[in-house]
């Protein structure tokens, strides 16, 4: 129970959604959920551009449908978004035509329509019977990404027909699909080898790309291949007879020059790899390595079966988009759409890293050297701006560089490079990992520190940090945002620890990154002296100075559509002056250092920030209900993490992607939230104080916790926690 999501209606309005929503993946292709054939009115090439004038808010692109293939590390330059994610040419389709008319979903008459995605394996089905010219034809899709073999789909079709007739079936690549309306490639030569069409390109950043299809099973086709324009197309015709069930088994593979030897001769090279006698032990050998994955990740939720469903879906696409690679994290979309180019963001650190920290501990390492890899990237930012050391991008994607086009997240949204510090160190502390965090991390801490030596203002022996956006993005431009100064002032003082557990093991670290001891001191007192607007009489933080100045807004009069974002009502230059927030941000503060903060500190801030809180992001719910239990105010923590959970279900919200921010959240918000779990900064021993709300009966869940896995069961009475392997 609880595992197969369905889609039973076809509509234009919301179709995109689903494609995003169904979305595929093997940790290396990424597919968007999208037809087989070809869809009337559906462009696969527009252009889109995001708007300056409201930078925060992301527009519709073309409305029906996108194809999307996509394999992290295959990314292009574009002219003014930089590295961008390149929507691959499109391998899936195929085409069926009966006397005369090819199939359409938005022009053909048929019924029984229906689409599944099964959590558990990660299979797509569709079926429809389409009623023509007397007969009905029922059509059957399969397709899975195969886990085992990483280049790999197969896309299985099994079609019925009521009556005996000829089902011309034409299958092709298409190499006209854009991204975002730019062509990342250089030139596409389309062919053909026996029975298999291929295609052998390179992208504008000289990486090759082979794309292979052919029908591996079942009926196979006549050896017609032509091309015409972008296309290479097989064609074929089946000799249907009545209620004979014809069964079309096609393989896809992809393959690239910086992953794979064989790149340009894939389809080869892997056919003879498989024995392609035997599809199903290969789909066996796909549905363990699923089954493995789910062993340790799952979350058994009792009592209610839309809660279980919306929370597999959040962790499917945590296991699907995470990458073998470490030259790759993964982007703001999960791969499922073009939206945010394929970039990475503070997202990685904060909101995915704990899921994969205590129950894929050893994607979490890949997550945290993606960051070292791209350290170089993150000094030549430091270097652009005048300063030394290294500045993580607020967007970040292969070099490291920053990749964000516009000036006020680029130059200002600084608290990412502290926030990949914090992961760092969260990672480290649950496995204990102290080579790497001596080895690699010293360095990132090290250079990391070097930046906001020179970054932070010295005045009258205080540290400020001046004009920096903190999570808050309605508020570009401020001065001592109290979560930047924070995080800022906890990975300095783990540098001297650091620097300090480096000197007792082993000096020569240290004299490999030339600390020197004026830097040590320096740091330490920035550490003492850094400006934090905490009233503890009060039991109040500040956001930033002065945020009482900026003009209260009467959000209802100018928010007349609660359905769409607030940011869409406003001009971006008086929202900028008001104090309205996008999202949590001195409430993100409260959760990530929970431990520090007493419940009046929460409990005022709560008061006074959350009506404020536009919640535009979807990165701010799961805090807000994160901090509500806290409080042990279960009502809301539970309102807050339902919103949550509607963002990609019943908002239908991932037409351009997957929130996949906001599932690394879901998952925060029932293990660290209801589960009343500490986190490995908060405790040396694995702690549970569940506090579950009425909605969940039970909750029964695996976690590995400084070096142990164990299995734990909670309801409203008891809490059952077993060591396992
Ligand atoms: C949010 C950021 C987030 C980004 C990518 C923006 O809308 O404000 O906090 O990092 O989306 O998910």
């Amino acid at each position: 129970m609880g595992w197969i999501l369905t889609n039973k209606d076809y509509n234009k309005s919301d179709n995109k959604h689903y494609e995003g929503a169904y979305a595929q993946g093997n940790g290396y292709l990424n597919l968007r959920a999208t037809f087989d054939e070809d869809l009337s009115e559906a462009s696969q090439d527009d252009v889109y551009w995001r708007l300056p004038a409201n930078v925060t808010l992301e527009k519709q692109r073309h409305p029906l449908s996108k194809w999307g293939t996509y394999i992290p590390g295959i990314y292009g330059n574009h002219p003014i978004l930089g590295e961008e994610i390149i929507n691959l040419p499109y391998a899936l389709g195929m085409n069926m035509i009966y006397e005369d008319e090819r199939f359409d979903m938005n022009q053909s008459m048929y019924t029984d329509f229906e689409r599944k995605l099964n959590l558990r394996n990660g299979s797509l089905e569709r079926k429809f019977h389409w009623s023509i010219n007397n007969n009905v034809i029922k059509v059957n899709v399969q397709r899975y990404c195969s886990m085992a073999i990483k280049n790999m789909i197969v896309q299985r079709t099994e079609i019925t027909s009521e009556k005996d007739g000829i089902l011309e079936i034409s299958h092709f690549i298409d190499t006209g699909v854009t991204t975002n309306g730019y062509n990342h490639f250089n030139k596409i030569d389309l062919d053909e080898e026996e029975f298999s069409a291929y295609l052998i390109t390179d992208t504008n950043q000289e990486v090759g790309l082979c794309v292979d299809i052919s029908i591996s099973q079942g009926t196979m086709l006549e050896n017609r291949i032509h091309k015409v324009e972008n296309r290479i197309y097989q064609h074929g015709s089946l000799d249907l007879k009545a209620n004979e069930k014809v069964i079309i088994e096609k393989r896809i593979y992809y393959a690239t020059s910086i992953d794979d030897e064989y790149c340009g001769d894939i389809g080869k090279h892997l056919q003879n790899n498989i024995n392609i006698g035997d599809s199903h032990n290969e789909f066996e050998k796909h549905n363990r390595i699923w089954a493995e994955k789910w062993e340790k990740s799952d979350i058994e939720i009792g009592g209610n079966e839309k809660l279980q469903k919306a929370v597999r879906f959040s962790i499917y696409h945590l296991l699907r988009s995470v990458n073998e690679k470490d030259h790759v994290a993964i982007d703001a979309k999960a791969y499922a759409g073009e939206a945010y180019y394929g970039h990475y963001f503070w997202d990685t650190e904060v909101y995915l890293l704990p899921f994969f920290i205590y129950t894929q501990p050893e994607y979490a390492k890949k997550l945290i050297r993606y960051r070292y890899n791209t350290l170089k990237g993150a000094k030549e930012n430091a270097k652009r701006y005048g300063y030394n050391g290294a500045k993580f991008s607020w967007e970040s994607c292969i070099s490291g560089k920053e990749q964000c086009s516009n000036w006020q997240y680029a130059d200002l949204e600084v608290h990412v490079t502290a926030d990949v510090i914090y992961g760092l160190l969260h990672y480290c502390k649950n496995m204990n990992d102290q080579e790497f965090l001596l080895n690699e991390g010293l360095e990132m801490l090290m250079e990391t520190a070097r930046y906001w030596m020179e970054r932070v203002y010295e005045e009258e022996g205080t540290y400020h940090l001046r004009g920096v956006m903190g999570p808050d993005e309605y508020l570009p431009f401020t001065n001592n945002n109290t979560f930047t100064n924070y995080m800022v002032r906890f990975t300095l003082q783990a540098t001297i620890d650091t620097i300090a557990f480096a000197d007792e093991k082993n000096k020569t670290l240290l004299r490999k990154l030339n600390i020197t001891e004026d830097e040590v001191l320096k740091i330490k007192d920035i550490v003492q002296n850094m400006v934090l607007l905490i009233d503890d009489k009060k039991g109040f933080i500040n956001q930033c100075e002065n945020f009482s100045n900026f003009e209260d807004i009467d959000m209802d009069k100018i928010w007349t559509d609660k359905s769409r974002p607030f940011g869409q009502f406003i001009s971006q230059e008086r929202n900028y002056r008001s104090k309205a927030l996008k999202q949590a941000d001195v409430i993100a503060l409260l959760y990530l250092f929970r431990k520090d903060f007493n419940n009046t500190m929460k409990k005022h801030c709560m008061d006074y920030y959350e009506p404020l809180t536009t919640h535009d992001s979807s990165l701010s719910y799961i805090f807000h209900a994160l901090v509500y239990s806290d409080l042990s105010d279960s009502e809301n923590a539970y309102d807050m993490f339902a919103k949550s959970i509607g963002i990609d279900m019943e908002e239908k919200g991932a037409a351009e992607g997957i929130h996949i921010a906001n599932c690394g959240g879901i998952w925060q918000g029932l293990i660290m939230g209801f589960g009343g779990m500490k986190n490995s900064f908060e405790s040396d021993q694995l702690s549970l104080s569940p506090r579950l709300p009425k909605e969940i009966e039970y909750m029964s869940f695996k976690i590995f916790y400084k070096g142990y896995w164990y299995r734990i069961y909670c309801d409203h009475k008891k809490t059952l926690v077993k060591k396992v392997d």
